[in-house]
């Protein structure tokens, strides 16, 4: 038996980096899972050979985790091909990043769209059914620089602070339903996200962490596993950073 045995998750964006992390921990655990994209495109296809490969049923939906009427449509058809939903992992994510000075409208309202209307989205959907069963897991992708801030990401930053604002209401709202939901803030995550940053950034970042290394996704999918599990069962309304040691 693993962790997640006979568990439905979703998690949002998870045709590569973190997103697809976790899913393949979580199926690795025996999960069923659910994954939503913008486009299922070859990367897509990917996740969704390799998690089947671990003998759990899978799918990967297209669906704009922004759009509320999209995100309906998407967590209904999931009840239907799965069952129940058990776990949701709010990952889908962007960057925008500028300094306030020089930042378009357009880059605030596509990254708080995209990083924390759309965990509104999932959860106001998937909460309903969650309630029926009495259980529910949501983790909540935020950030480092959602708790400590960070110049040339102001968007990027109020949008993972929201996120970890949301997680806390929702454990005060629904904890007495059996729903628990924390966040998880990963620092420095070697990813394609982060592969735009030049050398010389990733030079400063690396000697702010005690560990001396960037994390790896799979560096943040055990803690969701943690988080999703019954191990963390008392658990709710939480911060996990993921970042060798680099904020304390
Ligand atoms: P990534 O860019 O490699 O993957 C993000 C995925 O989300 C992509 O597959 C993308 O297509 C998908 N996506 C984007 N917009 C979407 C939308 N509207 N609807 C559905 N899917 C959408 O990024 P990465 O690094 O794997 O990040 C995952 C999450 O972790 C994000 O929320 C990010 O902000 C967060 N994070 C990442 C860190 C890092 O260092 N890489 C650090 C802290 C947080």
């Amino acid at each position: 038996m693993g962790l997640l045995t006979g568990k439905t998750a979703i998690v949002t964006g998870a045709a590569r980096g973190i997103g697809k992390a976790i899913a393949l921990k979580f199926a690795s655990e025996g999960a069923n899972i659910a994954f939503t994209d913008l486009v299922i495109d070859e990367n897509g296809q990917n996740t969704e050979k390799e998690i089947a490969a671990l003998g759990v049923k899978v799918k990967g939906y297209a669906s704009n985790a922004a759009n509320f009427e999209d995100t309906e449509k998407v967590v209904n058809q999931i009840k239907e091909d799965f069952g129940s939903i058990d776990i949701l992992v709010n990952n889908a994510g962007i960057t925008k990043d500028g300094l306030m000075m020089r930042m378009s409208e357009a880059q605030w309202d596509a990254v708080i769209a995209v990083n924390l209307k759309s965990a509104f989205n999932f959860i106001h959907a998937c909460t309903p059914i969650m309630m029926r069963q009495k259980s529910g897991s949501i983790i909540n992708m935020a950030s480092v620089v959602g708790v400590h801030g960070n110049a040339g990401q102001c968007n990027y930053s109020a949008s993972k602070a929201g996120m970890i604002g949301l997680a806390k209401s929702i454990a005060q709202e629904l904890g007495s339903r059996g729903i628990r939901a924390n966040a998880i803030a990963p620092g420095f995550i070697i990813t394609d996200m982060t592969a735009k940053l030049s050398d010389e950034v990733k030079t400063e970042w690396a000697k702010k962490i005690p560990l001396r290394r960037g994390g790896t996704p799979e560096d943040v999918a055990d803690v969701a596993t943690f988080l999703a599990s019954d191990m963390s069962s008392y658990i709710s309304g939480q911060v996990i950073q993921v970042d060798g040691g680099m904020n304390m």
